[in-house]
């Protein structure tokens, strides 16, 4: 039986930043954002997967290129599924906790109808502002869907969920700090309608679950737990990307 060859430390050329893709130490290797984990099968399932506009493509590119912690940006995969998502249940207003560069937010752009709306949060524009708006500049059938905001999520959900925006969203996506993940999951639930979905990204973090010892991974192992104990909500935590859990609000 051949062996898989060894995965770089910190997952190859891109590998940079907080999520820097190197997996956990005696963690398990068959999954990894597939701009960072080259394993075959994860080349071949994303190959036959993806279908990225220009748009999506140009800035997966240049954020990869240009920015410093480019193992934040959200795996294609992952907003692919996402994208599906939102086809699906006629999703028209999204949240995306976690701007960065603005990808996970165009994804859900281009597949929310005319009249859809993104909700990003983030504090800091700096990815955004050098990286991001030059791409979104070029396309503005997309970026006019996206609200852009700056500050803390926790705060702005808190402020969505004071204005009565209660169960008026149809999906979300959970992709920022990761010590407040649980917090993030019980607002987001909060804000949308029944038949929502949400992703959570990063949920098996380079497969710290196993073993977690540092507050953020504590707290997505924590979050993992609390949706699959919660019987009124159906789940499944997939190893897509760094690992998705997707749930669907009954
Ligand atoms: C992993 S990146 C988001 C990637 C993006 N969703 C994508 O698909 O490319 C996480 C982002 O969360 C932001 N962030 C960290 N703490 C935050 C907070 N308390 N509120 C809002 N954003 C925060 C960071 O500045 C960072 O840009």
């Amino acid at each position: 039986m051949s062996e898989r060859p060894p995965s770089p430390p910190f997952g190859g050329p891109h590998g940079r930043g907080p999520h820097p893709g190197g997996l956990h130490p005696g963690g398990p290797k068959n999954f990894g954002k597939s701009y960072q984990n080259k394993d075959p099968i994860i080349t071949y399932c994303v190959e036959h997967s993806l279908k990225q506009t220009p748009a999506e493509k140009e800035l997966q590119e240049s954020t990869l290129a240009k920015e410093r912690m480019a193992g934040a940006l959200g795996a294609p995969e992952v907003l692919q599924l996402g994208k599906n998502f939102i086809e699906l249940i006629g999703a028209k207003r999204a949240l995306d906790i976690g701007t960065f560069t603005g990808a996970s937010a165009l994804a859900w752009a281009v597949a929310l109808p005319e009249d859809g709306q993104v909700h990003t949060f983030d504090v800091d524009h700096t990815p955004l502002e050098n990286t991001g708006l030059p791409v979104f500049n070029k396309y503005p059938e997309y970026k006019k869907k996206i609200v852009f905001n700056l500050g803390s999520a926790m705060d702005k959900l808190d402020e969505l969920i004071a204005n009565g925006e209660e169960g008026k969203f149809d999906f979300s996506f959970i992709d920022a700090n990761k010590d407040t993940y649980p917090e993030y999951y019980e607002k987001s639930m909060k804000l949308l309608r029944k038949g929502g979905v949400i992703l959570i990204d990063n949920s098996l973090m380079f497969g710290s679950v196993l073993n977690p010892i540092q507050p953020g991974h504590k707290a997505i192992d924590a979050c993992n737990k609390k949706i699959f104990a919660d019987q009124a909500n159906a789940n499944i935590l997939l190893t897509l990307g760094d690992g998705t859990h997707v749930v669907f609000k009954r």
